[in-house]
């Protein structure tokens, strides 16, 4: 990305001056044509109340948008409240009659785990194995072991939220598809850091909201599932908007929406992703999110991540030589856009980098610093004398 671009970006994140922001893995910036977007939004409900039609068509065009993002169609998508959600409405489809085993990892963010292991205690599956891997890596030896026909799912984050690790998706997908089972893929850490194409990476379904590396509004999500494998998933909950005939179908074949009555003695899913959607959405959100993807695609999305692998090499080389030891794996790690080192006191250090208008995030006897492509080399630099400055054990 050319220096005018990065200026460009700058210009459009009015936070972006206040602070050295280091820390989108938390949630990302918005700019501005999110921001006005979600303005205008209730300018106008204030003003003319509910824009029904108007605001169904608007999720219809966040899926499209969405797919297009991990290169799939708009039909493979379903609009949601969470990632959260949305995994626990695909985790209500799958067919358990067979299979009853997870396999999932202990680098996923805790939904990612814990969905899992309440739907063992609730007696719907028999085991499942999180695998706990070495220095932040399941090595694909450990997955493959893990993996067998007994496994109805592979839960795997793309990116580990705590180390930065990214997984070798399609070699995990490979050793699924192998034993039966399917992938389901958290992408938070990925969609919007590098590019993804959800179907060449062997991807059965994949998650992502838009809070974090797309800049949007929290309270929505998408849930991308392949074309091929939508039939087998039905949900086990439903509501209005995720049967057969909902009224974004009834409105897109250009009927009244209220035409005919809702069936009650049946409830088929709808054809598409929208089996996943059940209620109505928050279109104030829809609207963000819909802007957030738009930033994400002005710009190239491989020349978004040479910024942030740039970002990352000067913050690790950086932290190496204050002595920081890094928890994020080098070597044999693709990269995401997150550092992170060990930090006892983690909550003092991050404290006196904020009384410096320095943000980075600590959990956990750790420290996450995540840079954007909207990050520049002397905001890393910011952060590394902030550090150096600060003595904190
Ligand atoms: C990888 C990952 N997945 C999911 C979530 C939570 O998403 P939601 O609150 O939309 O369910 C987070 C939040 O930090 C996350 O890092």
């Amino acid at each position: 990305m050319t220096a005018e671009r990065l200026t460009d970006v700058r210009s459009m994140i009015p936070s972006i001056s206040d602070t050295t922001y280091l820390d989108s893995a938390g949630a990302g910036l918005p700019p501005l044509s999110v921001t006005s977007a979600m303005r205008s939004f209730i300018d106008d409900w204030s003003k003319h109340g509910e824009q029904w039609d108007q605001w169904l068509e608007e999720v219809v065009e966040l899926r499209r948008l969405f797919g297009q993002l991990i290169g799939g169609a708009g039909s493979e998508v379903g609009v949601v409240p969470s990632v959260s959600v949305g995994l626990a409405g695909v985790a209500s489809s799958l067919d358990l009659r067979k299979r009853k085993k997870v396999v999932t990892s202990s680098l996923n963010f805790p939904t990612n785990v814990v969905l899992w292991q309440r739907m063992r205690e609730a007696g719907l599956l028999k085991d499942v194995k999180v695998m706990k891997g070495t220095a932040g890596v399941v090595p694909l030896n450990e997955w493959e072991k893990a993996i067998d026909e007994e496994t109805a799912v592979v839960a795997v984050d793309y990116v580990s939220w705590f180390s930065g690790y990214r997984e070798k998706i399609r070699d995990i997908a490979g050793i699924a598809h192998r034993h039966g089972a399917l992938i389901l893929v958290d992408g938070f850490h990925g969609i919007g850091v590098f590019p993804i194409d959800a179907k060449r990476d062997g991807i059965d379904a994949l998650f992502g909201g838009f809070y974090k590396w797309l800049c949007g509004p929290h309270g929505a999500a998408c849930v991308w599932v392949r074309e091929d494998v939508l039939p087998g998933l039905n949900p086990s909950y439903t509501g209005w908007l995720g049967i057969r005939d909902n009224v974004i179908e009834r409105l897109r074949q250009k009927r009244d929406v209220f035409d005919v009555p809702f069936p009650l003695d049946r409830a088929p899913p709808a054809q598409d992703a929208a089996r996943f959607e059940w209620g109505t959405w928050a279109s104030v959100v829809v609207r963000g999110a819909i802007e957030a993807v738009k930033f994400a695609q002005d710009y190239d999305p491989a020349s978004r991540y040479q910024v942030i692998t740039k970002r990352r090499e000067e913050l690790t080389s950086g932290l190496e030589k204050l002595g920081k030891e890094l928890l994020t794996p080098a070597g044999d790690n693709q990269g995401s856009g997150i550092v992170t080192f060990a930090q006892k006191n983690h909550k003092e250090l991050v404290k006196k980098l904020a009384s410096e208008k320095v943000e980075v995030s600590g959990r956990f006897d750790h420290v996450r610093v995540s840079p954007h492509f909207y990050n520049t080399s002397e905001e890393v630099q910011t952060l590394l004398d902030a550090l150096s400055r600060a003595s904190v054990q």
